[in-house]
């Protein structure tokens, strides 16, 4: 039975690929720190999958404790979700973002070389493409000059490891488009912090009651209705394509290699009318009002996916409707509704 380490595996993306791995038949040892989720996200995965999760809380930066648990256990592969995620904050707090997101990078891939252990999953973003000059967007697409320190510190740590695959390591990029959605079961899901950033946790808390009303920013783009356009994904097709990377290293067996994969559906859906899917399956008159453009919004930005379902075989199962009932689905199920 191969052994996958999973870091940050009580976040979002991360506890649903926790499901996915062990419904595939795969052992996983989740480190978390959980300073930014709670331990009940890995209570839902095991609830979902009747399994006993192995979890250590280990921060990626402490290279002890990580040593010892790469001495104790010998992992197949590593998936690394553990990281800040949230744009905003990256633009108050820079220097904590940078030194996170990169130093547990770095600190990761030592202690991997030191115990001989080379393939690795990386949680890339679409956002190291900037405002792409044409799109559908696909890998070939240059970086621009990133918006946000989050946004740069996922194009430094590509370039990190673009540079320590031309060694040992086998190392896949996964660069997220825009996940959405939760388990069917409502037993996992996002946990946002304070008021969210990101449009379909607003959606949800606004339709439970917790805001007064959505703002959508900006009407006036060059789109179809003037709403930004984005590739929302269901975190589950997300997490699927996950356990399809580790089987794509495993039956390409070439070290040094580093290849990026785009994960977005392929299909560009406008705010207005992910507002408009919500209120249809879910029933509820959502509030929303239009106001200015958000700073450092990109117009419009959708995945050419066409280099992942090739490579992995791996293709969406759900739709956008799919994706907001869930959403609704969780929100109802954290708030007791
Ligand atoms: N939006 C609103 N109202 C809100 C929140 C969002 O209208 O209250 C709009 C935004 O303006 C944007 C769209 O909804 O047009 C999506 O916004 P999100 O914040 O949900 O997502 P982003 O596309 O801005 O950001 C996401 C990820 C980042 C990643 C980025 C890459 O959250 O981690 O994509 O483009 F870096």
């Amino acid at each position: 039975m191969e052994h996958i380490l999973v870091t940050g595996g009580a976040g979002y993306i991360g506890s649903h690929t926790l499901v996915e791995l062990i419904k595939s038949g795969y052992r996983v040892t989740v480190i978390d720190t959980l300073e930014r989720s709670e331990i009940k996200i890995i209570e839902g995965v095991e609830k979902i999958t009747n399994t006993k999760v192995d979890f250590h809380k280990i921060n990626c930066l402490d290279y002890l404790a990580l040593d010892s648990l790469f001495s104790k256990y010998k992992f197949n592969a590593i998936i690394h979700f553990a990281a800040y995620k949230s744009v905003n904050e990256s633009v108050v707090k820079p220097i904590e973002y940078y030194k996170n997101n990169i130093e547990s990078l770095l600190t990761l891939l030592e202690v991997m070389k030191k115990h001989q252990v080379n393939d690795l999953i990386f949680s890339s973003s679409c956002t190291v493409y900037g405002q792409p000059d044409s799109i559908p967007v696909d890998e070939s697409a240059p970086f621009k000059r990133a918006e946000s320190p989050y946004g740069a510190s996922k194009q430094l740590c590509e370039r990190i490891l673009e540079d320590a695959a031309t060694v040992e390591f086998r190392i896949i990029s996964l660069r997220y488009f825009n996940p959405i959605g939760a388990h069917e079961s409502a037993l996992i899901g996002e946990l946002p912090i304070g008021i969210p950033n990101n449009l379909v946790p607003y959606v949800t808390q606004t339709a439970a009651g917790l805001r007064e009303k959505l703002t959508v920013f900006g009407n006036d783009y060059n789109t179809p209705d003037g709403s930004c356009v984005r590739d929302f994904i269901h975190v589950v097709d997300v997490a699927n394509a996950h356990v399809r990377a580790i089987d794509y290293l495993s039956r390409h067996p070439k070290n040094g290699s580093f290849e990026a994969f785009n994960l977005g559906t392929g299909t560009g859906v406008s705010v207005l009318e992910l507002v408009n899917k919500f209120i249809e399956v879910t029933g509820i008159q959502l509030p929303f009002t239009i106001g200015p453009r958000r700073p450092g919004d990109i117009e419009k930005v959708y995945a050419d996916p066409k280099k992942i379902r090739d490579a992995f075989g791996w293709q969406t199962n759900y739709s956008l409707g799919e994706s907001l009932l869930h959403a609704w689905n969780w929100e109802k199920k954290i708030r007791n509704k």
